[in-house]
């Protein structure tokens, strides 16, 4: 099996060759000013709108769209896939491609049979679903679906399907060899007994495919159609599922939602299913764990907050406590997480199916936050009128507050503990000696981007508009920021990277992965930087971006960038602010807890700070 080609080489690849002659090879071009143009090949059209840019070794569609560098051209125009391309325009240049020895960093063996586990999972969904509408027995199935409120159509979405009857049934369709049967071993599909006897791990059920981040498929949830017990069965943890990491839902909402503003979690499969059901269609669940930390580090990288929804019963608060201790190191600021308790004997399904979308989103606006339920929890059984007791709450307090990274809303917590206790700050503090706070692990954000929230901004020659106004043909700042680099890429190293991990908004995400890479491959050229996200919707973003020469302004770049980036660094607090201003106006101010409050205080402060620091004089 060859090995994956090296990055270094693919840079090198693209170095050496021209894009004019590759292109030129294949579809005449005419030289016009320093690009060159001709008709576009991919698309019908009379004036030419393809133009191929010599310098940054990268062509472009005004017609179309198409774009990219000779890599994706040759890809397009020859229809070859991705180490074809390579293969022939390395010998094109006389160049030998050479691949990545099969040990390190991955595991190729591991890798291809992960990638054997992936495409088995797919056919055993295939499979289900087509026995959900071909098994002499399926009625059953979709009449218990329907008895549940589903529709075809989120049927369809959450790629249901019927287990049928049998104890071989799945084997028989696709274990036809003995490769196929190990693998749906491997795959936790069949199970054997001590007899050492094969059999299907789910039978006459209805099954619910599990997707991980990307859609592919990795496990499977059943449920019985009656009152059997067990009433669910899991996939075993295998090597492409881990429990502990996969939110059953989370694919779906990503795909329902461009963005997402929070996400709910739920206990149940059928609990997210009905609320996409009635429109709410962002809710995950675990499956049938606690919520890890890493749950809510994958939640906190896509959305702001989440709500927590349990049963109101004492299940439901020691699933929520636990939920809660698992939030608070990675409370950082601007994140924020409720519990939402219904009650008792109800669920997510029962609500939503009862109260309908409008409802459910009323008891959403009213969970309760992190800071209440915390308090509430620890003060239980306490008496809080005695000296005593708040003595006690605020040691039983300390540990769990301390969690929390460092930040406005950690110095919140110790301030509404102030309060609650009656002692001051400071004593608290004393009471016992704050050990410093528990270091984030590796990789997680807060360990390579501490919050600034005292950075004074720097001070700036002159000002100027910032470039990516509303008239320039960018559709936000991020966009204008990444045209800056494709077009002049070593300006990268004039971002910081501590404003970097702030920013938020569209295309963000595309900025600081673009910023990273150049941090880490700093000699990358348009073409490279184009290459490295050829085929994905980004890519396309990219194209267009780097089409639009045009509107980059002929001097100046790197002030325009350093100026954009600026503006960027203040939006995130603005749209904090926003929604925190908005929830204010469309809610009872008693309905505010004071902690909240509080951060609105704060965050106000802050802002008059900052537009009084802008408006400053500059020398
Ligand atoms: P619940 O028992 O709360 O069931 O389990 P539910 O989601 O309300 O189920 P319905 O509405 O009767 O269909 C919640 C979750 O706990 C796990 C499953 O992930 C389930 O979705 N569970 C439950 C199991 O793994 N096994 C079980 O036997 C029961
Ligand atoms: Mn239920």
């Amino acid at each position: 099996m060859a090995g994956r080609i090296p990055q270094a080489f693919l840079d090198d690849l693209l170095d050496r060759v021209d894009i004019v002659e590759v292109i030129d090879r294949r579809v005449k071009l005419r030289k016009s000013g320093k690009n060159y143009t001709a008709r576009c090949p991919f698309h019908e059209e009379k004036t030419p709108s393809f133009s191929v840019n010599p310098d940054k070794q990268f062509y472009y569609c005004f017609g179309c769209g198409a774009g990219g560098n000779a890599l994706g051209f040759l890809m397009d125009y020859e229809n070859l896939d991705f180490p074809r391309a390579v293969e022939s325009l390395a010998s094109s240049a006389g160049m030998e491609v050479p691949r990545e020895p099969s040990s390190t960093p991955h595991d190729p063996e591991r890798e291809q049979g992960n990638k054997a586990l992936y495409a088995l999972m797919e056919d055993v969904a295939r499979y289900y679903r087509g026995q959900l509408r071909t098994h002499p027995q399926a009625q059953r199935a979709v009449a218990y679906l329907k008895g549940r409120g589903l529709t075809g159509q989120i049927a369809r979405e959450f790629d249901l399907g019927f287990a049928p009857p049998g104890w071989d049934k799945l084997m028989k369709a696709l274990g036809t060899g003995p490769e196929q049967v190990t693998l749906l071993k491997d795959s936790g599909m069949l199970v054997e007994n001590e007899q050492g006897r094969l059999y299907d791990r789910f039978r006459d059920r209805v099954v619910f495919p599990i997707r991980d981040q990307r859609g592919r498929v990795v496990a499977f949830g059943g449920r019985v159609l009656g009152d059997d017990k067990p009433k669910y069965l899991n996939s075993p943890e295998t090597s492409i599922f881990h429990k502990g990491r996969e939110l059953y839902g989370l694919y779906q909402a990503r795909q329902a939602n461009r963005k997402l503003e929070r996400l709910l979690v739920v206990e149940g499969y059928m609990d997210v299913i009905a609320l996409a059901q009635h429109g709410i269609s962002y809710a995950t669940a675990t499956l049938g764990t606690a919520t890890s930390r890493t749950h809510l580090e994958r939640i906190y990288r896509l959305c702001p907050e989440v709500v927590f929804c349990f049963d109101g019963d004492e299940a439901g608060r020691k699933a929520a406590f636990r939920a809660l201790e698992a939030a608070l190191p990675c409370m950082e600021d601007g994140r924020q997480a409720r519990f939402l308790f219904l009650p008792e004997g109800e669920d997510p399904d029962t609500v939503v199916r009862k109260g309908g979308r409008e409802h459910f989103q009323q008891l959403l606006g009213k969970a309760m936050p992190l800071e209440q339920f915390l308090f509430e929890a620890v003060a239980e059984g306490l008496d809080t009128d005695s000296l005593d007791g708040r003595a006690r709450l605020s040691k039983l307090a300390l540990p769990y507050i301390r969690q929390i990274p460092e930040g406005v809303y950690r110095q919140l917590m110790f301030q509404a503990l102030a309060r609650r206790t009656g002692l001051d700050q400071a004593s608290l503090m004393k009471l016992e000696p704050a050990p410093a706070p528990p270091a984030p692990p590796a990789g997680h954000p807060a360990a390579t981007a501490p919050r600034q929230y005292d950075r004074e901004p720097e001070p700036r020659p002159r000002r100027r508009a910032p470039f990516g106004g509303a008239h320039s043909g960018y559709s936000n700042l991020a966009q204008a920021a990444i045209a800056l680099l494709l077009h002049q890429p070593d300006i990268a190293r004039l971002a910081d990277s501590a404003t970097l991990a702030e920013l938020e908004g569209d295309d963000v995400g595309l900025l600081r992965e673009l910023l990273t890479l150049l941090q880490r491959r700093p000699e990358s050229n348009t073409a490279m930087l184009l290459g490295h996200w050829y085929g994905t919707p980004e890519g396309e973003l990219l194209s267009r971006l780097a089409g639009q020469e045009r509107l980059i302004p002929s001097e100046g770049i790197e002030q325009q960038f350093v100026d954009t980036m600026n503006v960027l660094a203040r939006v995130p607090h603005h749209s904090r602010l926003a929604a925190q201003v908005d929830k204010l106006k469309h809610s009872n101010y008693a309905e505010i807890s004071d902690l909240e409050k509080q951060r609105l205080r704060e965050m106000l402060q802050e802002k008059q700070r900052r537009d009084a620091e802008r408006n400053k004089p500059r020398q």
